[in-house]
């Protein structure tokens, strides 16, 4: 078994993601591991069974908009022994199913520039044509993850093909056998989103 199958996925309290946040993302720097928000955030982590003491191996912590349709995560931090052993890839996968079932269309976070590519090959993409700035002396990219691509799909198709059908001459034919489909699908569509969430 992997190191990631063994690790189970938990919920912690905000303190406890604190030893990881220092040691890997902040070493000597307690008051940048902290956040003002802490105590509205959820926090999540990875834990490794052990016969003497469990280790805290993976931590993130995510933040919701007022609205939860955003949702920010931030200070990710796999412990340096156990990196690329797909700890991350598991805590992310964790979060991004966590913030589906929630409702979350848009996930983001402020990846420092040297882990972009660990997001981007995890289905993120750089916003605001990519660019970069300073926080604490460190560089960052904002990157975000749409999660509700299901809608998005949904809507780019029948959008392109009522655009074609009225652009043809016997138009409100056409309007009107499309019409009918798209309010079955948007029917299922929205009883399925429910019995969803
Ligand atoms: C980014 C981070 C959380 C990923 O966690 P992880 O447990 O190493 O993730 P995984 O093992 O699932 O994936 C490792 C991937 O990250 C890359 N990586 C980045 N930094 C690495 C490191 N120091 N050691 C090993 N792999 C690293 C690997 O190339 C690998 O890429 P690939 O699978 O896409 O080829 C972790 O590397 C980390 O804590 N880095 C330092 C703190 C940090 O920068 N946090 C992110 C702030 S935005």
């Amino acid at each position: 078994m992997s190191l990631a199958d063994r690790a189970e996925v938990v919920e912690l309290h905000f303190e406890e993601t604190y030893p990881l946040r220092e040691r890997v993302l902040w070493p000597g720097r307690p008051d940048l591991a902290a956040l003002s928000c802490d105590a509205q955030g959820k926090h999540f982590g990875l834990r490794l069974p052990s016969e003497t003491r469990d280790e805290l191996v993976s931590v993130v912590s995510v933040f919701a908009s007022d609205d939860g349709r955003e949702a920010q995560f931030r200070k990710f931090a796999t412990a340096s022994e156990y990196q690329g052993q797909g700890l991350g890839s598991k805590l992310l996968l964790h979060i991004i199913e966590e913030a589906k079932h929630r409702g979350v269309q848009r996930l983001w976070c402020d990846a420092r520039t040297a882990q972009a590519h660990f997001y981007e090959k995890r289905g993120m993409r750089a916003v605001e044509g990519g660019a970069t700035f300073l926080k604490s002396g460190v560089e960052y990219i904002r990157m975000e993850m749409l999660l509700c691509v299901g809608t998005a799909l949904f809507l780019d198709g029948w959008a392109g093909l009522i655009f074609r059908a009225m652009s043809e001459p016997q138009c409100s034919v056409q309007c009107l056998v499309l019409f009918i489909p798209v309010c079955l699908q948007y029917h299922i569509m929205s009883q399925a989103a429910y019995a969803y969430y």
